[in-house]
């Protein structure tokens, strides 16, 4: 069957991610906020018009109702002669709801339902060609007993499949249900994903939301991405509210409405990032938006009641705007925790949504990338459940090779690191053989791991800011490291004296214990032995793997660039480099194949027919991926293999692994080198 819209995510941040919607020709970037548009009110005296929303304020999607539309005689003969894109004058792509709300809202009570069928308002949508209609699902309300909200989702999604068979060529949005039944909200998700259903809203979440009740929102959020997957796009119906929008964002939300814009505007409400105020309460405005710009908060109290509304309402959708931009440019840059992590100051409930994070470090570690740019941490106690954590203090625990070593040198002021003097003395001491490691926020970092990510990437607030339970956590952290110790511990605070450092400094063997170690916590272990082992044979000491390697390094920073090993007639043999940015390795096509003949993991099998083009260096795209290990994240170095395991491929990953094996669209693997590359060097048998 030809899909009707086509889904793709660019970008990995958090759960979060920067995608591409395209529904039958038309194309919008995610996460994006449609303004909901009042069919009856479009034309009115200062309304803002569809055609102002997509010129002056740039949105290329738009949500109104086909229910409202279809109520009133008029509206539906236009409708349905003109098509709801000319009788809007929009050229946009345009989402209709089906009146669901509008039973919520205005019914009374359980089973009272608005005076359409279910299969009358998709068809009617269709007829006036919305690009994506919604089925009339049944509002289930936070209150509702599981054997009520087990009922309307039953209903809901008998409807939806009924619905798919007449929905035509528009997209059909099926939405999550379930209450505050997290069973039930996994339960719709996963049955609307095996429907089939290419878009779908979290629905029945207003009552929440005007209540305050954001750390619930959290958890059904997650419940309904948990069902849905990664490769559904998700609209969290109803929400307009700024300050849930970076939050919702970072669990994966990719769709947004806001009929707020205007409500609000009515109330004389005025809408920032953080909340809203009365314009009675405020005598400037912090903003710089044309409106603001142009008038005082005395001006619009002047002005009569229509024209003030209309010019609210312009800022609040400048507001949203900003809001959203900063939204993508945070999970692009992959800064989109800290953007959450402020937004915790917002409001004390706020502060609690941002705190249930921690029980749903499992649902985030699934989707976020190996690393990000940055590392900021404010607020330790809660940073303690990002990925980035848990990811390095396990790899530390699980893969991290103590080397052969005489002291143990801790240091304990972390904010030293990087200061000239302080690692002079730190290489020193290392490569005359002292364990050096940095007591850090994260736990134990050994020096010889520190250039990767996360550590030298983090900023951590300093030591002695930090409240008490905070640093007996740190200092608790270290026990593992008197107990790997084997000889004398020194603790250094890099201010006062350097311990004495005896031994001749050995710098090789320094860089060679660096390299197997990052390529350990990287890889991991393969068939029983290390990464390090399958990479470059068995060794002893760090003194014989120097002996065995060739370290490129930067001229400029001396930092480790590229990793080779000496072949056959004097030439050498590329394993690796190194990335700048994160100090992690990538593979090169000769380090892969050594790591595909141990039986390493880290695999995306692909059908072996388009395998060919990945054995000539193109990308892997998702919808040819036929199995990928469960541990792939977004970055990740993989091996692409065929169907009976043939390596085809080197690259890195884009997506998680469950992104590439449930989408249908986008690239699942950027491939760096194939086996039949020109570029690439062929096999070499020892
Ligand atoms: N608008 C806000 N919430 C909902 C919902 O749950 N379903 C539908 N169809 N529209 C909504
Ligand atoms: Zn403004």
């Amino acid at each position: 069957m030809e899909t009707i819209s086509k889904f793709e995510v660019r970008e990995c941040d958090l759960a979060g991610r920067i995608g591409r919607f395209t529904v039958r020709g038309k194309t919008i970037e995610t996460p994006n906020l449609m303004p909901v548009v009042n069919p009856n009110i479009v034309g009115g005296e200062n309304a803002v018009t569809p055609v102002e929303l997509r010129e002056t304020f740039g949105h290329d999607i738009i949500i109104t109702n086909s229910y409202i539309i279809r109520r009133g005689d008029r509206l539906r003969e236009r409708a349905l002669d003109e098509g709801l894109h000319k009788m809007l004058d929009y050229d946009g792509m345009i989402m209709t709801d089906s009146g669901t709300f509008q039973s919520y809202m205005y019914g009374s009570g359980k089973g009272k339902e608005v005076d359409v069928t279910p299969l009358e308002i998709v068809a009617f949508q269709r007829d006036i060609g919305s690009d994506i209609g919604t089925i009339l699902d049944r509002f289930t309300v936070p209150s509702s007993t599981w054997e009520d909200a087990k009922q309307d989702l039953d209903i809901t999604l008998d409807r939806g499949s009924r619905s798919l068979e007449v929905m035509g060529d528009m997209e059909l949005a099926i939405p999550v249900q379930g209450g505050a039944h997290m069973d039930l909200r996994e339960l719709s998700g996963r049955s609307v994903r095996e429907m089939g259903a290419a878009y779908s809203p979290i629905g029945g979440v207003v009552p929440l939301m005007e209540s305050y009740r954001y750390s619930d929102l959290v958890d059904v959020i997650v419940a309904g991405k948990t069902g849905l997957g990664p490769s559904i796009p998700t609209h969290l119906f109803g929400a307009g509210h700024p300050m849930v929008l970076p939050l919702a964002a970072a669990l994966g939300c990719d769709l947004f409405d806001s009929a707020s814009y205007a409500k609000f505007a009515q109330d004389g409400r005025y809408m920032t990032r953080d909340r809203t105020r009365h314009l009675r309460d405020m005598d400037s405005f912090p903003c710089s938006c044309p409106v603001c710009s142009r008038y005082d908060p005395s001006d619009l109290k002047e002005m009569p009641e229509r024209e003030r509304a209309g010019l609210l309402s312009r800022h609040n959708l400048w507001s949203l705007r900003g809001i959203m931009n900063e939204i993508r440019i945070s999970l692009k840059e992959g800064t989109i925790w800290e953007m959450v992590e402020r937004s915790a100051s917002y409001h004390p409930a706020m502060y609690s949504a941002v705190r249930r994070l921690e029980q749903h470090k499992g649902y985030l570690e699934e989707s976020a990338p190996r690393s990000t740019r940055r590392f900021m941490c404010s607020d330790l106690t809660l940073s303690r459940c990002r990925p980035e954590f848990q990811r390095f203090t396990d790899g530390v625990g699980s893969y991290y090779q103590t080397p052969d070593h005489g002291r143990t040198m801790i240091l304990t002021d972390w904010g030293r690191v990087h200061s000239t003097k302080v690692e002079e003395v730190l290489k020193r001491a290392s490569s005359s053989g002292d364990w050096v490691v940095i007591r850090t926020p994260l736990g134990p970092a050994p020096y010889d791991i520190e250039d990767m990510y996360p550590v030298s990437q983090s900023v951590f607030p300093q030591p002695g800011s930090l409240p008490d339970e905070v640093m007996e956590d740190i200092v608790s952290s270290m026990e593992p490291i008197r107990q790997g110790s084997n000889g004398e511990m020194v603790h250094w605070t890099g201010v006062d004296d350097p311990p004495g450092i005896e031994g001749a400094a050995n710098e090789a063997s320094f860089l060679a214990l660096k390299v197997a170690n990052i390529v350990r916590m990287q890889f991991g272990i393969i068939g029983g032995k290390g990464a390090d082992e399958v990479l470059f044979g068995s060794w002893d000491t760090t003194r014989e793997l120097a002996s065995r390697l060739i370290i490129k390094r930067s001229r400029r920073t001396g930092k480790i660039r590229n990793v080779m090993v000496p072949g056959p007639d004097g030439k050498e043999i590329h394993l690796l480099s190194l990335r700048a940015e994160d100090g992690m390795f990538t593979l090169k096509i000769e380090g892969a194949r050594r790591l595909h003949g141990a039986g390493s993991g880290w695999r995306v099998v692909v059908e072996d027919e388009t395998g060919e083009y990945n054995a000539q260096g193109y990308n892997v795209f998702c919808k040819f991926v036929r199995s990928a290990d469960e541990n792939i994240r977004p970055g990740d170095e993989v091996l692409v293999v065929g169907e009976n395991g043939d390596l085809f491929a080197v690259g890195k990953a884009t997506v998680s692994s469950r992104l590439m094996l449930e989408a249908k669209a986008g690239v699942g693997v950027k491939v760096r080198e194939g086996v039949k590359d020109k570029k690439a060097p062929q096999p070499f048998s020892p």
